[in-house]
């Protein structure tokens, strides 16, 4: 189990589950929003169906952080922000350990061009789940090389509730000072990259040009300026 004091200090968390082993730290946090509870954090030690983005599966083998916090999106005014929120948490998490990662639109945390976060944020109604997974100290498996663990970076174990909080504590403070993170995207190292972005109507390359105040992807196309809300973007020159 883990230690959740430092945790538990973080004021707008008021309320701690910690699994062994659960599904889905987020299908658990959906089914609490839906009775209108927030304010909550739910940790696994392991799961057996994380969810990721676009349908895919996020792998939850013991020594990664794998939890979901849930937040009332009442006072935000741009709750679609909260992506980035936890992307740029996760960063400042990585920096303030001597790491250099890099933001992949919407929500990736690359370190030497390999995965190591993901977010998926689901809302229900005025509360958010923001859901993160870290790889901390899991293995990562030899068929996945695009990923990328802290441990492997390090060289030694990190203690999960040092990024457990560090990440959460991170969150709270961005949502209190939102400008933090116009200043994140405009400064991206993504501007000027060649991309491509799939979606559900077919996949479209261009240029990053920046991104708009809601924080969609602005790029520059054989078609003219073009931008959107969602997708699975690839970085073209990796
Ligand atoms: C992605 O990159 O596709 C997003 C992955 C998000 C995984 C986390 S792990 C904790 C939380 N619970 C889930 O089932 N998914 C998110």
């Amino acid at each position: 189990m883990i230690d959740t004091r430092p945790i538990s200090r973080i004021k707008s968390i008021s309320k701690i589950a910690v699994y062994e082993s659960i599904d889905s730290t987020n299908r658990a946090g959906v089914a609490l929003v839906r009775r209108g509870i927030s304010d909550f954090i739910i940790i696994a030690l392991r799961q057996q169906r994380g969810r990721g983005r676009m349908g895919r599966q996020w792998l939850s083998g013991e020594g990664g952080a794998y939890f979901s916090l849930g937040v009332s999106t009442e006072k935000m005014e741009r709750p679609q922000m909260l992506t980035f929120i936890c992307a740029k948490a996760i960063m400042d998490m990585l920096i303030s350990m001597n790491m250099e990662p890099c933001f992949k639109w919407p929500n990736d945390v690359f370190v030497n061009g390999r995965k190591i976060s993901g977010v998926l944020i689901e809302l229900v109604n005025n509360i958010a789940v923001c859901g993160i997974g870290i790889n901390v100290n899991n293995e990562i498996a030899h068929e996945n090389i695009n990923a990328i663990s802290m441990k492997e970076i390090k060289g030694e174990k990190i203690p999960l509730e040092d990024v457990i909080s560090s990440c959460a504590g991170n969150i709270f403070s961005i949502l209190d000072n939102m400008e933090v993170i116009d200043g994140f995207l405009q400064n991206s190292t993504m501007n000027g990259r060649p991309v491509s972005i799939k979606t559900l109507a077919g996949t479209v390359k261009g240029t990053v040009k920046g991104f708009n105040p809601d924080g969609a992807i602005i790029l520059r196309t054989q078609n003219g300026i073009r931008e959107f809300y969602e997708g699975d973007l690839s970085l073209e020159d990796l």
